[in-house]
């Protein structure tokens, strides 16, 4: 039907900014190619009753103190999923789930809820992305056929909220996923930011009405390149991220967002063939392909939230055919490699311009901390002069710009789990720690320049043992 002063508005996918014209940049995040046209009648705020002026409604206002309760949790006895969440679901809440396709969301998804059914709480299921067919086939792979998970295959929210209203309350509803939705109030493709936005909100209100949990999955990569999810991280409680290097088995899910609870945690999962299976010890897995007698390798102690998590850090200097030398980064933070090198040519007069550095964090691992800055340097050092770290030791500290090693939160706790893992030394900056003690043989320093000259000292020897 022709619709008459029908107005378009041109809405950035990557941010949700609306535009009245179509440009090729969206202004306000800079993206470029990402407006889409998108009628306006399914703007936000149309539906029922638009354009009628109502009278407001007031609401009682209340003060700062008062009762708290804690907010009521779904446990899923699934320990690494219940860490996350930051000790189980929360009713009448919504959770985004990101990640990659293929990464393992359905996955983690189906055993969650096999696991919440078989607690006997109410599991609803609704998948827009595959067949019944090929949940229950995924379902049976994983043992989980059996219980009480109810399944339906739609992607209409209006179907999905009267389907939901024809039954008891459930726990617990899972959306797969956020871009197959579409609702009748607007014409927009399933996918664009109007339906990915209005679904969401549906959803939303639908958790908070009825206290149901509600999880929808988005697929989204970490730069956020598909559209809708980053604009649903605003809406939701809860953004967890799945993640993961192609070629590995592992999994990790991380919390980015948590309105009920810790932001730092991740859980660590193992892909198999027959689902994930957690992993309670991540650094032994970490660690677990570790090669130890080559330079370049140095164990940083890290902290993910409350938990420590040993890494293997590998560099690789190498004479450099290019103009301009390659920096390649996998699993760190590009900026901080090049100020490291930065401090490395400045401070200690360790050169780099004619060597192309490849630093790598082992098994598909991604570390976001400070903290590694002393183990990534001691690698960087130790693959240029050829030198072999021990094997035995781990390493954290922050390096400010000046050279100076500085010290990091939790150094005990680090400690603590690079002895249990058979670690027998450590290195960290003297600064703050100067009376910390533990079982390890403790070498502390002040700043880069000093373990740099300890490098070089322990080279000559290893240089004269091979001569
Ligand atoms: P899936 O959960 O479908 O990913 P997503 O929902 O994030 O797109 O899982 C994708 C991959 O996991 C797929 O390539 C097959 C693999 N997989 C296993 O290795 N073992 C299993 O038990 C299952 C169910 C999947
Ligand atoms: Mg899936």
């Amino acid at each position: 039907m022709f619709m008459a002063r029908a107005k378009t508005h041109y809405i950035c996918q990557n941010c949700g900014t609306i535009h009245t014209r179509w440009a090729g940049k969206c202004d306000a995040c800079g993206e470029w190619n990402t407006l889409v046209e998108e009628g306006a009648s399914g703007g936000i705020g149309s539906g029922p009753g638009m354009g009628k002026s109502r009278k407001g409604r007031a609401v009682a206002l209340t003060s700062l103190s008062g009762d708290i309760e804690d907010a009521p949790r779904i446990l899923s006895g699934i320990a690494e999923l219940d860490r996350v969440t930051g000790g189980g679901f929360v009713r009448g809440s919504a959770l985004l789930v990101g990640g990659d396709p293929g990464i393992g969301k359905s996955t983690l998804l189906t055993q969650a809820a096999a696991a919440l059914a078989r607690k006997s709480h109410r599991v609803v299921y609704v998948s827009g992305e595959e067949a019944v067919a090929q949940i229950r086939l995924r379902a049976q792979r994983l043992g989980a056929a059996d219980t009480a998970v109810q399944l339906a295959a739609e992607t209409n929210v209006e179907d999905i909220l009267a389907t939901l209203a024809t039954s008891a309350r459930p726990d617990l509803v899972i959306i797969e996923s956020i871009q197959t939705l579409w609702s009748d109030m607007a014409d927009s493709a399933p996918g664009t930011v109007t339906q990915v936005r209005l679904g969401a909100q549906a959803m939303i209100r639908y958790a908070k009405q009825t206290g149901a949990a509600v999880v929808l999955v988005g697929h989204v990569t970490k730069d956020g390149q598909i559209a809708g999810p980053r604009v649903v991280e605003h809406m939701v409680d809860g953004v967890l991220y799945f993640e993961g290097e192609g070629g590995h088995h592992y999994r990790i899910l991380r919390t980015v967002k948590n309105r009920f609870g810790a932001t730092d945690e991740i859980g660590v999962f193992e892909m198999s063939d027959r689902g994930l299976r957690e992993v309670s010890n991540p650094s032994e897995l970490f660690l677990g392909e570790r090669s130890e007698k080559a330079p370049g390798a140095a164990v940083f102690a890290g902290m993910e939230g409350t938990r420590p998590v040993l890494v293997e850090i590998q560099a690789l200097v190498a004479p450099s055919s290019l103009g301009t030398p390659r920096r390649a980064v996998v699993g760190w933070d590009n900026n901080r490699l090049s100020m490291i090198l930065a401090v490395l040519e400045a401070h200690c007069g360790v050169r780099f311009g004619n060597h192309d550095v490849y630093l790598n964090v082992a098994g598909g691992y991604r570390i976001s901390e400070p903290a590694a800055d002393l183990a990534v340097a001691s690698a960087l050092i130790s693959s240029l002069a050829g030198v072999t770290l021990p094997p035995t030791c781990v390493y954290f500290g922050e390096v400010s710009l000046s050279g100076a090693l500085r010290p990091v939160a939790h150094a005990t706790q680090r400690l603590k789990e690079a002895e249990k893992l058979g670690f027998q030394q450590a290195v960290l900056p003297l600064a703050g720690f100067d009376r910390i003690k533990g079982a390890l043989d403790l070498t502390k320093l002040d700043n880069l320049p000093d373990m740099v000259a300890r490098l070089a000292a322990a080279g000559a020897q290893q240089k004269k043992l091979r001569a």
